[in-house]
C-alpha cells in the first residue's frame, strides 16, 4: 500500500538516516511477494516500518515495543483516529491561543496530567480513555525541547519544555494516512521474544534496538525504564538465532563500537554465523548538538545481501 504515511511522533533512535543503506539490502524475497508477513520488534517512531509498507505489500504486519505509551499512541490512531483528531485539533488552538510567556505553564500542565495518571492506567485493555492520553503525548512530542520522549527510572515523562514558536501540533493527512496503514497491522506491547511465535519462513523481521552505546559518555539508551545493557544484547542474539531457525530473514541494524575502538569485537563473535555489513549513517537525537555528525553503523543480514547499486 502507498500512501505516503510518515511516523507521527518524533523517537530517539529514528533509523530515517539509515534508510537508503537498508533499502539496498531487503531481501529480494520482498520484491518477488514471496515474503507475505512483516514483523518489527523494536518499532520506536517507525521510520523503517512506514518505509517498507509503502515501498511493498504484505498479507500482514506486526509491531511491538515494550514502551506502553508508544503503543497506546498507534492503538488510538488505528482504532480511533478521527476523535484523536479533534483532541488534537482543539488542544492545539488552545495551544496558539495562549500568551507565548503562558505557554510553558500550559506544557507543563499537561505533562503533570499524564504523569500523575500513568499509576492506575490500564494499558492492557483498549478503551476510551486512551484517546486523551495519545492526544497528550503527540502533543508533548511536538512542544517538547528537542521532541524526544524520555521518561525517569519511575516511567515518568520528564522533557522540559520546548520554546517553538508555532509548532504543528497536528498533520490531520498523515494521521488518516497512518490509521489506514494500520489496519492490517497487529500492535503489540511487550518484550521483543513476543515475536517468537508470529516469525515463519515467509517473514521478513527487521530488528532495531536500542544502541549499544559508543562510548560512556554517549549512552541513550533510557527509552523507557529499563535499560538495555549488553546482557539484553546477547539475550537479543539468541532470539535473532531462534528465529533465523524458523527460516524468518532477519535484518538487524545497531551502533557499530569497533570505530571508536577497532578492537572492539562484541557484535563481530555475537553473530559470527551471519553477514554484516559496516555503514556510515547520520544520528538525529542528540542533546548535543557537536555530537550530531556521523556514526558507524552495523547491519547483520542472515542471508546474502549485496548491496544494490543505485544506478
Ligand atoms: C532504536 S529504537 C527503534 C527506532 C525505530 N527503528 C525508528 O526508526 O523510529 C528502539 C526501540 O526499542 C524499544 N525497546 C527497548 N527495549 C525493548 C524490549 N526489551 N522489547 C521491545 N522493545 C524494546 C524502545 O522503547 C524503542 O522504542
Amino acid at each position: 500500500m502507498t500512501n505516503n504515511a510518515k511516523p507521527f511522533l518524533k523517537w530517539a533512535g529514528g533509523k530515517k538516516q539509515l534508510l537508503e543503506e537498508l533499502d539496498k539490502r531487503f531481501p529480494a524475497e520482498l520484491e518477488s511477494g514471496e515474503i507475505t508477513r512483516y514483523i518489527e520488534p523494536f518499532v520506536g517512531g517507525g521510520a523503517v516500518f512506514f518505509h517498507v509498507m509503502n515501498k511493498f505489500d504484505f498479507e500482514d504486519s506486526h509491531i511491538c515495543d515494550v514502551n506502553e505509551e508508544l503503543i497506546v499512541a498507534y492503538s488510538v490512531v488505528k482504532n480511533d483516529v478521527e476523535k484523536l483528531i479533534e483532541m488534537l485539533d482543539s488542544l492545539q488552538s488552545l495551544y496558539y491561543d495562549t500568551p507565548d510567556q503562558e505557554k510553558e505553564i500550559f506544557y507543563y500542565e499537561i505533562r503533570d496530567e499524564l504523569n500523575k495518571g500513568r499509576n492506575s492506567f490500564n494499558y492492557k485493555k483498549y478503551n476510551q480513555k486512551w484517546i486523551k492520553r495519545a492526544a497528550q503525548l503527540v502533543f508533548l512530542n511536538r512542544t517538547c525541547y528537542n521532541g524526544l520522549f524520555r521518561v525517569n527510572s519511575k516511567g515518568f515523562f520528564n522533557v522540559p519544555f520546548g520554546r517553538y514558536k508555532n509548532p504543528r501540533i497536528l498533520d490531520a493527512k498523515n494521521l488518516r494516512n497512518v490509521s489506514d496503514v494500520l489496519q492490517n497491522t497487529q500492535i503489540h506491547l511487550g518484550d521483543f521474544t513476543i515475536c517468537e511465535s508470529l516469525a515463519d519462513e515467509n517473514s521478513f523481521v527487521y530488528l532495531d534496538p536500542p544502541y549499544r552505546p559508543l562510548s560512556r559518555t554517549s549512552s541513550f539508551t533510557s527509552y523507557s525504564k529499563d535499560s538495555f545493557d549488553d546482557g539484553e544484547q546477547f539475550r537479543l542474539a539468541d532470539f535473532y538465532r531462534k528465529i533465523d531457525a524458523k527460516g524468518a530473514r532477519l535484518m538487524l541494524s545497531n551502533s557499530d563500537p569497533k570505530y571508536e575502538n577497532p578492537e572492539d569485537d562484541f557484535f563481530d563473535e555475537m553473530y559470527s554465523r551471519f553477514n554484516i555489513d559496516r555503514v556510515l549513517a547520520r544520528r538525529n537525537i542528540n542533546s548535543k548538538g557537536h555530537k550530531r555528525g556521523p556514526v558507524r553503523e552495523i547491519i547483520v543480514t542472515n542471508y546474502q545481501s549485496v548491496p544494490k547499486n543505485p544506478e
